[in-house]
């Protein structure tokens, strides 16, 4: 049964490798994504650390010269009218003058270093013979950086998306007030890719695209400048906020390895997580939420990003946020992978992408970060949980958290990667899975 779900989960990763990446799935998502490559190096790390490293250096061969790792990477060997917005959305402005490759102006939440430094410890020895963190470890840096120097559109020490799908969680409910600033671009002027490979009832509603075309189009022609003034769309969000604390740990870690100096990187995790508790934190509620910069207020939909920051190594309010996700709202330990959106919401939809159902790479954030907070039990339960999800649905992009129906894409790349490395550590029981 192991050896099954392993084999179908390597030949997924194997038909999805193109010469140097993966793509997050066939059809729907034909380009390089940011966030899904570091899920997808999570486990071929287990399949082959060199192809694993090579995804997460193709990735960064496109990163820009200001730091920024963009959102998409678009494979020239694919029709531009493949995915909207593609190559030809976004315009030459945007073709990198080292690669000349074309790719999204926007960036994706920053799993990366993380990613990288998991890769590395899977087998240093070939880490090294290939300079994989010497090389690696520059760019990460200078991708933190960008973040840290540019997008503090707050003033408050925390990192803004300035569109949802720099956020991961494209439609999110938590999103929703703010995007009801945004006026939609006409239907007519553009053609949704998306719907020709998934349900409508399973992707964003039209509505949501007419609002993120203005948002990213609004941002290609302000020449991608980082300002609140001209970001009609600025929230300071727990997830991303919560990899970068600690993917500066991750940093740390690295630069120990090459001699560098981890100490600014300490300093860095530390006033991020100080941030993360003392802005987004809701102690009445026991979550973190996500907060409109223009506003300052906080957007109180309980959602899965609130609790991402369980993937923060020090962080104070674990227990708190424990009795959340196990609680009404989440149902830890009973329901895998856990769900976007709030179970209890009028409006939780268990079909429809951010909006309800679950997810392998969030899943494998908190299970990751209940491994570090030594909750065992917790851990494997969410481990056989995810993996039983995805025996009866096969390699999808979601599950209902109800019904466990599959929906999305199927033979999903970073679903195959969490399965390969969930695999990898022994079940709950210690049994085989
Ligand atoms: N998640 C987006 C999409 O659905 C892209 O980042 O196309």
């Amino acid at each position: 049964m192991t050896d099954d779900l392993a084999r179908r989960a390597r030949r997924i990763l194997l038909a999805n490798w193109r010469r140097g990446f993966t793509v997050p799935a066939q059809g729907l998502y034909p380009h390089q994504w940011s966030w899904d490559s570091a899920f997808i190096a999570l486990g071929l790390r287990h399949l082959s650390p060199v192809r694993a490293q090579r995804e997460l250096e193709s990735l960064f061969g496109a990163q820009w010269a200001d730091g920024r790792v963009p959102q998409i990477v678009f494979n020239p060997a694919v029709p531009a009218d493949a995915y909207f917005p593609g190559p030809d959305f976004w315009g030459p402005g945007v073709r990198q003058p080292s690669t000349g490759l074309v790719t999204s102006g926007l960036v994706q939440p920053p799993v990366h270093a993380l990613a990288a430094w998991e890769v590395h410890r899977a087998d240093p020895v070939t880490s090294a013979r290939r300079g994989f963190l010497r090389r690696l470890y520059p760019r990460l840096r200078l991708w933190h950086e960008y973040l840290l120097g540019r997008r503090d559109l707050g003033g408050d020490g925390l990192v803004c998306v300035i569109h949802p799908w720099e956020s991961g969680l494209d439609n999110s409910p938590s999103w929703d007030e703010p995007l009801s600033r945004i006026t939609p671009v006409a239907p007519a002027t553009f053609v949704r890719r998306d719907l020709g490979h998934a349900g409508a009832g399973e992707r964003p509603t039209d509505l949501d695209y007419g609002r993120y075309v203005r948002l990213a189009a609004d941002y290609r022609d302000a020449g991608f400048a980082d300002a609140l003034a001209s970001s009609a769309f600025a929230v300071e969000d727990p997830l991303t906020n919560a990899l970068l604390s600690a993917g500066e740990t991750a940093l740390a870690a690295m630069a120990e390895e090459i001699g560098a100096d981890p100490a600014p990187h300490r300093r860095r995790a530390g006033a991020l997580t100080d941030s993360l508790v003392a802005e987004l934190y809701d102690p009445g509620e026991g979550l973190f939420f996500a907060r409109d910069a223009h506003t300052k207020t906080l957007l109180r939909r309980r959602t899965v990003g609130g609790l991402a920051p369980l993937v923060v190594p020090d962080l104070p309010v674990v227990e708190e946020l424990l009795k959340t996700a196990r609680g009404e709202h989440f149902r830890l330990g009973e329901v895998s992978p856990v769900p976007s959106y709030d179970l209890t919401a009028a409006d939780f939809e268990g079909a429809r992408y951010w909006r309800g159902p679950g997810w392998f790479n969030t899943g494998w954030l908190i299970w990751h970060g209940l491994r570090g907070h030594r909750h065992e039990d917790l851990a494997g339960g969410l481990r056989d949980g995810m993996l039983a999800a995805i025996r009866v649905a096969g390699f999808r992009e979601y599950v209902d958290p109800i019904t466990g129906a599959g929906h999305g894409s199927d033979d999903f790349s970073w679903t195959a990667s969490v399965a390969l490395d969930l695999l990898a550590v022994p079940a709950a029981d210690g049994r085989a899975a």
